[in-house]
């Protein structure tokens, strides 16, 4: 069995299409979607993915605002742009870019930007609301995912998901809406002794470790559905995923690809959270 291809590029142009009429009818109404992305320092990666979030506002009908800032900005300032934002009316979503440089510290950032329009979906209030099965903006690597699985037509009740991985950002909000959608969730993670015990039950993987092999085909169940959430490069520096797709795509029934799976996902529903955000002003 070849496992059919969840195309991220296509479910991101058909989700897209959708925050490009909602943008429209938002802005013939006066109120222009905004987001403000704040880099700080130079890190090259941090660069590009900024770079890639302003130009698909742009392409979808949303404002976006980018501040550059050098590595020596200091925390106090960064927390004052930060604060500007919050009270700024034509601005409904804020990113800072991670990582941030050394002498800032991430979580008073985070924490720093107004609920409503915390797009990242990482402050505590926002994890609160997703642990409590309350309203919120939910983190855009984890949803998209969520998209994808649902895009197979399986439903999740009932089904054995395993996750692997537990970062605040990708793993843990990833079970948490797994749960929520009445699967019944396993969570891996380095300290797991026998990882395909695990995941050879399971009707569902998502993978994000950032650990390229980390799922090969004889740990899976045939037919389960895999997401690949992993960006690494081989030893040819090609980027690949944390599964391995050539072996893995024989035995599962379904299964991202690397690129063009949950990579073009993660912008799209930071699209759709600024958009909510927007709507909900
Ligand atoms: N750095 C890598 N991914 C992300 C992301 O999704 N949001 C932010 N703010 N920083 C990141």
């Amino acid at each position: 069995m070849t496992a059919q291809l969840i195309d991220g590029v296509a479910l991101s142009q058909q989700i897209r299409a959708q925050v490009a009429v909602r943008a429209a009818a938002l802005a013939a109404r006066g109120r222009q979607p905004g987001l403000a992305v704040i880099l700080v320092g130079d890190d090259p990666a941090s660069a590009v993915y900024v770079r890639n979030k302003v130009k698909a506002c742009h392409e979808h009908g949303l404002r976006s605002v980018m501040e550059a800032y050098p590595a020596t900005l200091t925390e106090a300032e960064l927390l004052a742009r930060v604060a500007a934002l919050n009270a700024d009316p034509s601005i409904h979503g804020i990113l800072v870019q991670m990582p941030l440089p050394r002498h800032i510290d991430p979580q008073k950032v985070i924490a720093a930007i107004a609920t409503a329009k915390d797009v990242d979906g990482f402050s505590v209030h926002s994890a609160g609301a997703l642990m409590s099965g309350l309203p919120g903006l939910r983190p855009a690597t984890p949803w998209g995912c969520m998209k994808m699985i649902e895009s197979t037509g399986v439903p999740l009740k009932g089904r054995h998901a395993v996750v692997i991985g537990r970062s605040n950002t990708v793993g843990k909000p990833m079970a948490l809406l797994l749960l929520q959608a009445n699967a019944t969730v396993t969570v891996c993670h380095s300290g797991t002794p026998d990882l395909g015990l695990h995941t050879r039950q399971a009707d569902v993987v998502v993978a994000a470790v950032g650990r390229r092999n980390t799922l090969t085909a004889d740990m899976v169940k045939p037919g389960a559905i895999v997401i690949d959430v992993g960006m690494n490069r081989n030893e040819a520096g090609k980027l690949c995923g944390d599964v391995d797709f050539a072996g893995v795509r024989e035995v599962a029934g379904w299964i991202t690809p690397v690129p063009g799976g949950v990579g073009p996902m993660t912008i799209t529903m930071l699209l759709v959270n600024t958009l909510d955000a927007a709507e909900a002003a």
